[in-house]
């Protein structure tokens, strides 16, 4: 059901200095940050040849990442984001063998204009996982 990973995603505490970081020192292709209030979180998107790395830094007081960063102050991997083609249809798949999707579990707009789910992490391997409708 799953197809290419669309990223990895990492929290950070200070998102200038971690894109300096994968612009700099790891000279990858960097994008400008995107607020995006919707989900609490600026991104930065880094293009790879194979896949994208989604830097997380807060946005807000109320970010979805704030606990993350509390148990992991230096950052860390946050979740995974794998490609379905039909995402209704991997939700409905999903929870008829009993895997939980977080919120109402109604697809959200995510930080690519594309509808997303996130799956519970004790249901994965100890995971977030992001589904993205491709
Ligand atoms: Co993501």
């Amino acid at each position: 059901m799953i197809g290419r990973l669309n990223h990895v995603a990492i929290a950070v505490p200070d998102l200038k200095a971690a894109t300096e970081i994968y612009r700099n020192t790891l000279g990858a292709k960097v994008s400008d940050e995107v607020d995006q209030p919707e989900h609490g979180v600026t991104t930065v998107f880094i293009e790879l040849p194979n896949t994208k790395i989604e830097l997380l830094g807060m946005l807000g007081d109320k970010s979805p990442i704030a606990a993350f960063l509390e148990r992991n102050p230096n950052g860390g991997i946050h979740h995974l984001c794998y490609e379905v083609p039909d995402i209704k249809a991997a939700r409905d798949r999903l929870t008829a063998q009993g895997a939980r999707v977080l919120g109402q579990g109604e697809p959200k707009i995510g930080a690519h204009g594309k509808p997303v789910l996130f799956l519970h992490p004790k249901d994965f391997c100890g995971t977030l996982v992001e589904l993205e409708e491709a």
